[in-house]
């Protein structure tokens, strides 16, 4: 297969690729538009990007929200309670149908790597083995990353720590934590030593949701990155909302800032989910609840953005288009300055890569696997002014998917 007049990122001028079996043989430049022939493609001088990526996802919990009943207040407390009660209605089929539903919903936006959470605290693992079979089943269509995710806490839910060990046994690729959640502050810190103590020893990833609150007494990521310091781990270690760090008073976060670098910790950013999720008990001034993405990037750190909920009882909303994700983020943390809309798409493609340790499965190289995207603009900016779409997704040297964009008929 052969993709004309393609534009890529960071380098001058138009590009025809060319795709043997399940690779990328070739990436020539072009000295002018080119006309394709018969079963080539034409990107039509847009951009060609490898595919975009959703770092974090629940997708044991999509496709639930109102049922039995809707949140109300649309708080992370009234969400907690309409899971619980959905959750007794759980099944390993319906676990599994959602998945897929959702899976398609990415696959459409022209996603192909997904990290998902997986709720642990079930002494059954119902939903975690049902989604490690999802991961099988969908392999033709998407790469996926299964976090085991202690909803309830590790220290603070019985058997916590078994069923994180177990979970792994299971096939979970990532060790997951949440230590604001835990009931006391020492649980918070002994469930991060453990659980990067668990990865260390089988060499999985980490991700935690690390201090997912307004409260600025809320520190663990202090703990999180220093265990990544001192076990040299902090490429393979993410640290998930952070939101706490928007609360964090300045004199703290450049001490934090100093640390962080050593570090080298990866950031996930959910910025629909904690805008509508977060700020809820302020009245006026109201804060945003995010963690500080444009500081961190300034600061030289890997973060990217990810969707967090598709219809379940935290967020009501989502479609799966990580683009949507992407424009909210940029209003929300005040990154729509010339130089961020130049090169905003690493938020959703290549920073997101680097936090789920793809290394040469990703990228538009030769020799790398042929997945990659056609875009229906030219340049990043572009892209999200013109909220676009990814029109061809493909995966493994074949299409995967096809979009039409719309047409409009002025009179
Ligand atoms: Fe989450």
């Amino acid at each position: 297969m052969i993709i004309r007049n393609a534009r890529l990122r960071g380098r001058d001028g138009l590009h025809s690729i060319r795709l043997e079996g399940a690779l990328i043989a070739a990436i020539d430049a072009q000295p002018t538009l080119q006309a394709s022939a018969a079963g080539e493609l034409d990107a039509a001088g847009n951009l060609v990007i490898p595919p975009f990526i959703e770092p974090h996802i629940h997708l044991d919990a999509t496709l639930t929200a109102g049922e039995p009943a809707w949140n109300m207040s649309g708080t992370l407390f009234e969400g907690i309670e309409r899971w619980g009660e959905r959750k007794a209605m759980v099944t390993h089929e319906d676990t599994k149908t959602r998945a897929k539903k959702t899976i398609d919903m990415l696959v459409d936006h022209g996603i192909q790597h997904v990290r998902t959470h997986v709720d642990v605290t079930d002494p059954t693992l119902a939903a975690l083995k049902a989604m490690v079979e999802v991961r099988e089943e969908t392999r033709h269509l998407i790469d996926m990353q299964i976090v085991a995710f202690p909803q309830e806490g590790i220290e603070s839910f019985t058997n916590g720590r078994a069923l994180m060990e177990q979970a792994v046994e299971l096939g979970a690729d990532v060790v997951g934590g949440i230590p604001h959640f835990e009931n006391t502050r020492d649980q918070g810190v002994s469930s991060i030593k453990f659980l990067m103590d668990l990865a260390e020893r089988t060499g999985c990833l980490v991700d935690v949701h690390c201090d997912e609150t307004d409260d600025p007494q809320s520190r663990f990521l202090e703990v999180l990155a220093e265990e990544a310091r001192v076990r040299g781990m902090g490429a393979r270690v993410t640290a998930s909302h952070t939101t706490a760090m928007g609360s964090y008073d300045n004199a703290y976060c450049s001490k934090l800032f100093r640390l962080l670098k050593m570090s080298g910790i990866n950031f996930i950013s959910c910025p629909t989910e904690s805008i509508h999720l977060q700020g809820r008990f302020d009245t006026y001034p109201k804060r945003r609840g995010l963690t500080r993405v444009a500081e961190l990037d300034r600061a030289g750190l890997n973060v990217c953005f990810a969707q967090d909920s598709i219809v379940d009882p935290w967020y009501p909303l989502g479609n799966g288009n990580i683009m949507r994700i992407l424009e909210a983020g940029l209003h929300i943390c005040h990154m729509l300055g010339y130089e961020d809309l130049q090169r905003c798409l690493d938020l959703i493609t290549d920073n997101s890569a680097r936090t789920l340790n793809l290394g040469a499965r990703y990228g538009l190289e030769v020799g790398r696997p042929a997945n990659l995207l056609i875009l229906s603009a030219p340049d990043d900016y572009e892209m999200v002014r013109s909220q676009g779409h990814a029109l061809v997704s493909i995966r493994a040297g074949e299409v995967l998917m096809r979009r039409t964009p719309a047409q409009i008929e002025r009179a």
